[in-house]
């Protein structure tokens, strides 16, 4: 495709002059818009290191600090005494205990181990607490001023909770250089509007390697085949495979394919973007008209270890009770959880992983509707390539592997929340239909 025509696609999507038009000029790793007016905009400009999704807000409970990994790094998110959001490093300056097991108190992180406390620029404010005879009374100033948080910029935005992760956490979080523009992850970016939509999510943790559950949702093939039994579409099942019209385009900061009915009325059928690092929005129309939007955050918390944050956006009633009651959220988490079982065996057999080299063109065959996830393995390959995060914080035979199993909160790992759901599907199920007839009789 021409550079011409290019432009107009991202003019057209995007709507000239719009706010993701700018920043999209402006977002280059050199931060000078200037010296590409003209660049060619057919290549994703973001790498693996950036904006992430890391948690969703209702996960961030009061004076509880919430515990995760990026590619191998221990970290954690809390809010201070002024509410605002810290990610940490998750490992007390002091004697590098975790944090895990300590207290949010008066807005400062308490470390478990001896009581070191952490004020919100990441200072400890009670450093006599920890500097007994036997540690270093003599430099003490020289080892005040090295007791400090490591920190990575931390912001909410359309109730995520989004780290800039770098692989490099800081003492200092002023004058740090964003690797990339957080607007270009925002729904509210790309015409979405938020504020009508009711959404519901659930959290999944994997064990299998982070790039291949974003091939997978990238994937539409597997959606007749794989979830056809699960997803409440007739049009969705295994003895409809359709085939399809794709128009896939690519700039500076996404991927997007626009499938379209290739046999039937030539109607959509959906379309999938990709935001790098981490997000893959699917929806259906124009981004302001869409009533249905399902957005996917990825998070690499290990090799081989992935967890992802699933929300189904609804746009059909603004009031909260009556939105519930239809959208009725514990069948919704029991399909997801259902449609996640499914992907899960295949993911965790697929040959490929980070450790095991890229996938080579006589390995497997792409087909038509691949084209996408041929997209999708060119930016991932030249981005590992440039950014090598798993080198980052590399392990070998000898680290702890405390954080494997630590990780895994969320099903299907660990199916008690699922079955916790379950259970309550089934409890509100039988009110639904117990009470109306209870009524019934009691008025006969
Ligand atoms: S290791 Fe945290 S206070 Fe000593
Ligand atoms: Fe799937």
């Amino acid at each position: 495709m021409d550079e011409d025509r290019v432009q107009q696609i991202n003019n057209i999507k995007l709507g000239k002059g719009s706010t993701i038009n700018k920043t999209l000029q402006s977002s280059s790793k050199s931060g000078n818009p200037k010296e590409e007016p003209h660049a060619p905009s057919n290549q994703l400009k973001s790498g693996l290191l950036g904006w992430y999704a890391v948690c969703s807000i209702k996960e961030l409970e009061e004076d509880k600090p919430y515990f995760f990994t990026m590619y191998n790094e221990p970290l954690m998110v809390y809010k201070d005494k002024d509410s605002t959001l810290r990610c940490i490093k998750d490992l007390c300056p002091h004697r590098g205990a975790s944090f895990r097991g300590g207290e949010i108190k008066d807005g400062e992180l308490v470390c478990p181990y001896h009581g070191a406390r952490f004020s919100s620029t990441g200072k400890c404010t009670n450093l006599g607490r920890i500097t007994c005879n036997h540690i270093v009374d003599n430099n003490y100033n020289n080892y005040a001023a090295k007791i400090h948080l490591h920190q990575y910029l931390c912001k909410e935005v359309g109730d995520y909770i989004f780290i800039h992760y770098t692989g490099s956490a800081k003492t200092n979080l002023e004058n740090i250089e964003e690797i990339d523009n957080i607007e270009t992850k925002s729904l509210d970016t790309y015409g979405f509007k938020t504020n009508e939509y009711a959404y519901e999510e659930v959290i999944v943790d994997f064990k299998c390697d982070w790039s291949r559950i974003i091939e997978n949702h990238l994937d539409i093939l597997h959606l007749f085949w794989v979830h056809g039994d699960t997803i409440p579409d007739t049009d969705v099942n295994r003895d409809v495979i359709t085939s399809f019209n794709q128009e896939i385009t690519r700039d500076n900061n996404q991927i997007e394919s626009k499938y379209k009915h290739k046999d039937k009325d030539k109607s959509e059928f959906i379309r999938i973007k990709f935001l790098p690092p981490g997000r893959i929005i699917i929806y259906k129309g124009q981004p302001e008209e869409s009533r249905y939007l399902q957005v996917l955050d990825h998070i690499p918390l290990e090799r081989n270890q992935a967890r992802v944050i699933v929300r189904h956006y609804r746009r059909f009633l603004k009031n909260k009770f009556l939105t519930d009651l239809i959208l009725f959220k514990n069948l919704q988490h029991r399909i997801f959880y259902k449609v996640f079982a499914e992907d899960y065996l295949i993911l965790r057999t697929q040959t490929f992983n980070e450790q095991m080299g890229y996938i080579e063109k006589d390995n497997v065959k792409l087909l038509g509707e691949d084209k996408m996830i041929q997209y999708y393995w060119d930016w991932f390959k030249n981005a590992t390539n440039e950014d090598k995060p798993w080198q980052l914080h590399p392990r070998n035979e000898y680290t702890n592997t405390v954080h494997d199993e630590l990780n895994m909160i969320y099903p299907p790992e660990n199916d008690a929340l699922a079955k916790k759901n379950i259970r309550s599907l089934i409890v509100k199920l039988a009110l639904r239909v117990l009470v109306p007839i209870g009524v019934v009789i009691a008025i006969l």
